[in-house]
Formats: C-alpha cells, sequence, structure tokens
C-alpha cells in the first residue's frame, strides 16, 4: 500500500502524470495520420517547464536517445486512450445527455476540442494547483470552451459530491462520467466512493466509463513505468494503489448498469494503429468500460 500525498501541482506527484499525457498527445497531434488533435497539449508542457524536458513533437523525442522508446509508447497508448473517450462523450451527448463529468481531468482539453451540442455543461475535477495551472495556460491561450465549463478543486479520495452539487451539477439528469487516468492512483476505498457517487446522482440514460487496469503488478514491474521514475524524477510506482479490490465492472453491474469493456489493444487494431510486441505488452495493461444506465 503506498501514501500518496495530500496535495500535488503539475509537476509533483501524479501532478506531472498529468503532463506527461499532454506531451504524449502533443507528439500524437504532430503525426502525420494523428488520432488526436489537441492544440493545448503543447503549451501545457512548455508553460509547466518540468524538471527533466517532456517532447512534444516526434522530433523533439526522438533525440532524447535513452527515452526515446518510452515515448514512442507513451504517446502511442495516450492517442488511442484519448480517441476512444472522445468518441464515448461524443456517442453520450449524441444520444441527448447534456451534464458532463470529468473526474481527474487534469490537462484534458476536451471542454475545448469536442464538438459538444449546445447546452453541454462540463465539470473538471482535479487537484486545486493541478486545475489553476491549466487555468493560466488556457487564459494565456485566450482559450474559449465550447460549452460551459466548470472546475472543481477537489482532492477525490474526499467526500467530493458536495463540491460538484455547488458548482451547479444537477442530480438525476442524464449524465457521462469518465474517469480516464484515474483508478491505480485512488486508494480501494476512493474507489468504491467514487463508483457510488456516480450511481446515486446518476439519472436513467447516464452513461459512465472508466479506464481499468486489469494486471497492477504488471505494470508496477514493468520497465517502461520504471524509466518514467527516471525521466520524470517521480516515481510512479510509488504512487500506484495495488491493493486487492472488487472490480468496478461487477461493483457497476450489482447497481443495475450494463456494461461492456474492450481490450485497450482491440481498440488500438480497430483504429488501424499496428502493435508490436513492445507495444502490445504495454496496451495489455488496461481495459476499456463503458457503463449505461436505462433505469
Ligand atoms: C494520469 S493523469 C490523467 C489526466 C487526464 N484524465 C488525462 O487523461 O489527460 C492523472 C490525474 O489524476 C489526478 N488525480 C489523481 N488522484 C487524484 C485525487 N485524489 N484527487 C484529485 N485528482 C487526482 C491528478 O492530479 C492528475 O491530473
Amino acid at each position: 500500500m503506498t501514501s500518496t500525498p495530500g496535495e500535488w501541482d503539475i509537476v509533483t506527484s501524479v501532478g506531472i502524470t498529468a503532463l506527461g499525457v499532454a506531451a504524449a498527445r502533443a507528439i500524437e497531434t504532430h503525426r502525420e495520420d494523428p488520432l488526436v488533435s489537441d492544440p493545448y497539449a503543447a503549451s501545457f508542457v512548455r508553460a509547466a517547464n518540468p524538471p527533466n524536458p517532456m517532447p512534444t513533437t516526434p522530433a523533439e523525442a526522438a533525440v532524447l536517445a535513452d527515452h526515446q522508446g518510452l515515448w514512442v509508447l507513451n504517446s502511442a497508448y495516450m492517442a488511442v486512450r484519448t480517441r476512444f473517450f472522445d468518441e464515448y462523450f461524443l456517442r453520450a451527448t449524441g444520444e441527448g445527455v447534456r451534464q458532463v463529468v470529468i473526474l481527474a481531468a487534469g490537462l484534458d482539453s476536451r471542454a475545448f476540442r469536442l464538438a459538444w451540442p449546445s447546452g453541454t455543461t462540463i465539470y473538471e475535477v482535479d487537484q486545486p494547483k493541478v486545475l489553476g495551472f491549466k487555468q493560466d495556460v488556457l487564459d494565456e491561450q485566450g482559450a474559449t470552451a465550447r460549452g460551459t465549463r466548470r472546475t472543481i478543486p477537489v482532492d477525490l479520495r474526499d467526500n467530493w459530491s458536495a463540491a460538484l452539487l455547488g458548482a451547479g451539477f444537477v442530480p438525476g439528469e442524464p449524465t457521462a462520467w469518465l474517469a480516464e487516468g484515474l483508478l491505480p492512483y485512488l486508494p480501494p476505498d476512493a474507489e468504491q466512493l467514487l463508483l457510488d457517487t456516480i450511481d446515486k446522482y446518476s439519472g436513467p440514460g447516464s452513461w459512465l466509463s472508466v479506464e481499468q487496469p486489469v494486471d497492477m503488478a504488471r505494470m508496477l514491474d514493468d520497465a517502461q513505468v520504471g524509466d518514467v521514475a527516471t525521466q520524470w524524477g517521480v516515481d510512479i510506482r510509488s504512487l500506484i494503489h495495488d491493493d486487492d479490490r472488487p472490480d468496478a465492472k461487477d461493483t457497476l453491474r450489482s447497481l443495475g448498469w450494463e456494461i461492456s469493456d474492450e481490450s485497450a489493444a482491440d481498440v488500438a487494431r480497430r483504429y488501424g494503429r499496428n502493435l508490436d510486441d513492445e507495444l502490445d505488452r504495454m496496451f495489455a495493461v488496461s481495459r476499456y468500460v463503458i457503463g449505461r444506465r436505462s433505469q
């Protein structure tokens, strides 16, 4: 069991993982056939100025000789993951959902990138300093959200629902929730609280989507995860909670959600991305879960 510190900013502890994801999206944006195009990702990385530089283009990644492999894998994985959850939100809002909650939003710029139907409100939940940094960069860029965007600066290990309600969230309305890149950093009781809160406040017609780790032990053993420690200066393994916990899919099914899931590797193949052995190993660590509630 790990002990994650109480608060962090964008270049420390779990905060820097959000920056690593932004760098991966920036690299993907500069590829010839990108799965996602994120015009803000590189600005976040430049503004954060992390202790060890993070690349924002394939060319910059190529000169980081020792760590090039890490960035190739990181950007390949994050591209597929981001595209999958982009499509998830477009499906949910296409079917009438107008309330969206992005848990552990980090430097997710979907509020600014996606074609949300008019009347959509997007709630972004994360640590105060992460959201503060993000806002400063977005303001500097003159970014305008494509829906109503509200930020909820909280710790998801605490009871966070009051802050969400206080920001205007309407309980019982059809809602689309997302927990992407979050569960490994939550202790089991916080994951349970998260699932219970989603369930409690979701009306009929709601959706949820979760990136679910498959094999935490394998993730902790992975050489690339170890490489992150050297490159980013933060030992991600010390932040990951690998305690036994109920399978989130079973919990959600028992609460009445209709659940489907797909391995990250299958999603990548569906998007036409070829996986060599190393990529296949990386994509094997998680599944993408979608839940729907009809009643
Ligand atoms: C790997 S990043 C993912 C960010 C974003 N979902 C994405 O995919 O770009 C993990 C994020 O989880 C947030 N996070 C982790 N534990 C949290 C907690 N207890 N409370 C609030 N945010 C948390 C971090 O601050 C960070 O922004």
